[in-house]
């Protein structure tokens, strides 16, 4: 007989943003005159950049020609990319990454999912709470965080690190040792930045337990005070103890594209084994690589064209993040985020729940965002909006809600 992997079914209802989308949806078709601004999933509305664009259209004209054609990418995602990733985002910062220690893939969403797979089932998984949903569905799916606490409101098996107003949303160093950390900054839900030593404390606390940090850094682009890191590689002995995720989605609008990495450095060895050739053999196994078109796309993010075009594009959303700060916060509300990051995380006001404050945020100003508490029990209280609608609906946003 066909079992199924129970495991499943310890999740909690459906993955939050396609809960969202089908109130949203299921609101639209009740009010069908009425302009909904969508500011919950942090997905992108600018165009790709010309330079972008221009290397997809030679890439396409490329796989038109016979010698020129391309069939399947090489395992870790070709040279040309892999190099400029390591000079651009790691090398021209001071950290030494070398090429063949990045696996290209095709997003962040997919590896902060997947990378799970190469460790034990016995490993204690540690999370920030809220956190970005899919490092604790990922660990429930694969049978590592015990059973749903629904007074709780988590996993048994998970230890999780409250960020809340009072530590700034910023987690402290677990008091039982977990194996694995999950660390995402700048943050998503809560957009709070680190700083370089606060870093340096989870790498030197990985190192002394023997822990693995998994550093999701899809949001680095978006850093603008100095002494935040930009990777977790700026940290002294990093490369021992640090795995860290990368996308193209935030940084160059690739949510539709699809274009990510993950650096996993040789140094890094647990249980005898280097992690290295764990996710080498995994993503030989499992992945057939990034379309080619996608890699040369990915190429000219690194290109001065690409870096010029992709600096005002990040100020245009940077932009949309003081005027939600600013607007909320002339409104009343208690808000964070905002400064290094597209997320502003937002006090609900009148002690309403997260869930009551979007479907009043619905209502009232034709509003959406993401509740706080389908990021994990502490995100209760809380907001997330993001700064990725165009400027116009973001400042139209901000005025219906400072008119609720
Ligand atoms: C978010 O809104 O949290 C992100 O867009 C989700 C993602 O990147 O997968």
């Amino acid at each position: 007989m066909v079992t199924v992997n129970k495991n499943y079914l310890k999740l909690q209802g459906s993955y939050l943003f396609s809960t969202i989308a089908k109130k949203v949806a299921a609101y639209q078709e009740a009010n069908p005159e009425t302009k909904i601004i969508r500011l919950g999933i942090g997905d992108v509305t600018q165009p790709l950049a010309p330079a972008i664009i221009t290397s997809l259209h030679n890439a396409v004209d490329e796989m038109a020609h016979a010698e020129t054609f391309r069939g399947y990418a090489p395992d870790l995602g070709y040279e040309f990319l892999r190099n400029a990733i390591a000079k651009n985002d790691y090398q021209d910062r001071g950290c030494q990454i070398d090429a063949d220690e990045i696996f290209v893939s095709d997003g962040a969403k997919s590896d902060s999912g997947n990378i799970q797979e190469i460790f034990g089932l016995d490993n204690k998984v540690a999370v920030c709470d809220p956190v970005y949903p899919v490092y604790v569905d990922t660990n429930v799916m694969a049978g590592r965080t015990g059973e749903y606490n629904p007074v709780r409101g988590n996993f048994d098996d998970v230890i999780y690190m409250p960020c809340t107003e009072e530590n700034g949303f910023l987690p402290e160093l677990p008091e039982e040792i977990p194996d694995l950390i999950y660390l995402c900054f700048p943050n998503n839900p809560s957009g709070a930045a680190i700083t370089k030593e606060g870093l340096q404390e989870w790498v030197d606390y990985a190192n002394k337990t023997g822990a693995v940090i998994i550093y999701d850094a899809a949001y680095e682009a978006y850093i603008r005070e100095e002494n935040v890191p930009h990777t977790i590689y700026e940290c002294e002995g990093a490369r021992t103890c640090a795995i860290e995720l990368r996308s193209f989605s935030k940084n160059a609008g690739f949510t539709g594209v699809r274009l990510g990495f993950t650096v996993v450095p040789k140094e890094l060895e647990r249980d005898g084994v280097k992690l290295h050739s764990l996710w080498a053999r995994r993503h030989g196994t499992k992945f057939n690589g990034a379309p080619y078109i996608v890699q040369k796309a990915g190429e000219a993010v690194y290109s001065p064209e690409g870096k010029a075009q992709l600096k005002e594009q990040i100020n245009y959303y940077m932009r949309n993040a003081q005027v939600i700060y600013e607007g909320l916060k002339n409104a009343g509300y208690s808000v964070s985020g905002g400064v290094n990051a597209p997320y502003i995380w937002l006090k609900t006001p009148d002690q309403m729940t997260s869930w009551e404050f979007f479907d009043y945020l619905l209502e009232k100003a034709h509003v959406v965002g993401t509740p706080g508490s389908g990021f994990g029990a502490h995100g209760e209280g809380f907001f997330r909006l993001t700064a990725f609608g165009t400027y116009e609906n973001t400042k139209e946003a901000i005025e219906r809600i400072a008119k609720m």
